[in-house]
């Protein structure tokens, strides 16, 4: 595991958002692993500017989401669907068949989610936020390493967190759908991006907790190609 701490977040995006723009001219059918969530919105903002002034051909490239709301209709503003047109397939006119998210009409069938993306080559980088209380993508504490795409019920901290999101009469899901820790763990590189005072102990423990179920992030230690990028605050406990 490479960390680098940026003196701005700003830096990080930037950084990124070039390397995202040099993988797709390198790879322009990369398949990507997106998140949602604070962290991240900068850099798709960024990401599209710097796709749009160098011209680089998005026609190809594939996307595939960590996760979304269970029950939650695509057409919620709050949605991870909603999020993603918004900030980053509208401005790209990404088609509907570049995109993906782990929707399927049974429960007993999130599992093909990663059977599609190993059918499409499997994910060349998959980019990763940081849950306080050091959840990747919806993979809360307690989930097994070897785990796939599956329905899971949020912890009250995570709800209470990503409530900012959410209008205030919205109630908040309390179920999801996300990529598993070994679908996670199975991307060829591993980008995590933590910002802020809020993920310091977070970042702490990826790097310092044993690996452990209990600390979902300590999963990524077994991953052979990840980065990670935190600001000076997320990067002020190690
Ligand atoms: C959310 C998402 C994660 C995200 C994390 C941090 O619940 N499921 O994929 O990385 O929590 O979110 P934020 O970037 O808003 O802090």
């Amino acid at each position: 595991m490479k960390i680098k701490q940026c003196e701005s977040p700003q830096n990080i995006d930037k950084f990124l958002a070039d390397q995202l723009v040099e993988s797709i001219n390198e790879n322009p059918t990369i398949n990507l692993g997106l998140p949602t969530g604070g962290t991240y919105t900068p850099f798709y903002q960024t990401s599209v500017d710097r796709l749009k002034q160098t011209n680089t051909d998005t026609s190809s490239i594939k996307t595939f989401n960590l996760d979304r709301y269970y029950n939650q209709s695509i057409k919620d503003h709050s949605s991870f669907e909603a999020f993603m047109h918004r900030h980053f397939f509208e401005p790209l006119s990404l088609e509907k068949s570049q995109t993906h998210f782990p929707y399927f009409n049974s429960d007993d069938d999130y599992g093909l989610y990663d059977t599609i993306i190993d059918d499409a080559g499997g994910l060349d980088i998959i980019l990763l936020g940081i849950g306080v209380n050091g959840h990747i993508a919806f993979n809360e504490p307690g989930t097994p390493f070897n785990s796939k795409t599956h329905k899971v019920a949020l912890t009250s901290s995570t709800i209470e967190t990503n409530k900012s999101f959410f209008n205030p009469k919205e109630d908040v899901p309390t179920e999801a759908v996300t990529m598993g820790i070994s679908t996670i763990l199975n991307a060829k590189k591993v980008i995590l991006v933590a910002k802020g005072f809020s993920k310091a102990n977070a970042v702490y423990d990826m790097m310092n907790h044993r690996i452990h179920e209990s600390v979902p992030s300590t999963a990524l230690r077994l991953h052979e190609n990840v980065e990670v990028y935190v600001d000076e605050a997320a990067g002020s406990l190690i």
